[in-house]
């Protein structure tokens, strides 16, 4: 309860599994939607979000992005050696990966809490700016748990997430949806969803993290 009662929750809905109410859950406010396809969110993600967030970090030759969004982030990952697949819960967001990056990344339209792939697949699984986005801080450990059964043993689960503050943030989430991810809690919750060696680290804006399924 007093973990619970600590999360942000800027709009408050009932979860639901069935995808077309969890795609509109997660339906991001038209200005912020607007901001995550343009230039300024491409150039941040491709300059200080994704090497900040990835820094020291080896996600191996076959990758999932959970959440990818408009793909700012992808654009970025997309550029490494090897093998990229994508998971995105909004149809329209989906369709619009497709056109740009198919066939040279594999482009799902699904929801990161309950993925239809296969256990132990993945060298690495990442994320940024997209946890916040789920509806429930137990929405968030389903992924998490989902992730882990993903990753083949020893791989790697890495992301950052926005923690909110700045008054433009506020803007872009008003009618929107965002569970604060508290970092000194996110360690414990990686480890209970079956990761080990997690690294957490906080700054005033983002959190990063990393860590490790067990080989
Ligand atoms: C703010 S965007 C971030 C996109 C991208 N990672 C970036 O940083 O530019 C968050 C994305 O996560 C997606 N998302 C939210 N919940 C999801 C879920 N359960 N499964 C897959 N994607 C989800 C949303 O549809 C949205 O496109």
């Amino acid at each position: 309860m007093q973990r619970l009662r600590r999360h942000v929750v800027v709009k408050v809905q009932t979860p639901c599994r069935d995808a077309r109410d969890a795609a509109s859950l997660s339906q991001m406010n038209r200005v912020h939607h607007l901001y995550c396809a343009s230039r300024h969110w491409a150039r941040a993600a491709e300059q200080k979000l994704v090497p900040w967030a990835l820094d020291g970090v080896d996600l191996g030759e076959d990758v999932l992005e959970v959440g990818p969004g408009l793909g700012a982030t992808t654009r970025v990952l997309a550029r490494r050696p090897g093998r990229l697949s994508v998971i995105e819960l909004e149809n329209s967001s989906a369709q619009r990966l497709r056109t740009e990056f198919a066939p040279r990344v594999d482009v799902l339209q699904g929801d990161a809490t309950n993925m239809p792939l296969p256990d132990s697949r993945f060298s690495g699984v990442a994320c940024f700016t997209m946890l916040h986005h789920l509806p429930s801080p137990e929405s968030q450990d389903r992924l998490f748990t989902e992730a882990c059964r993903v990753l083949r043993p020893g791989g790697v689960f890495a992301g950052s997430d926005s923690l909110g503050g700045s008054v433009v943030f506020w803007l872009f989430h008003i009618t929107d949806t965002f569970v604060r991810l508290e970092p000194e809690e996110l360690a414990d919750r990686l480890q209970t969803a079956g990761f080990v060696e997690p690294r957490v680290h906080a700054i005033k804006s983002s959190v990063r993290f990393v860590a490790r399924k067990p080989k």
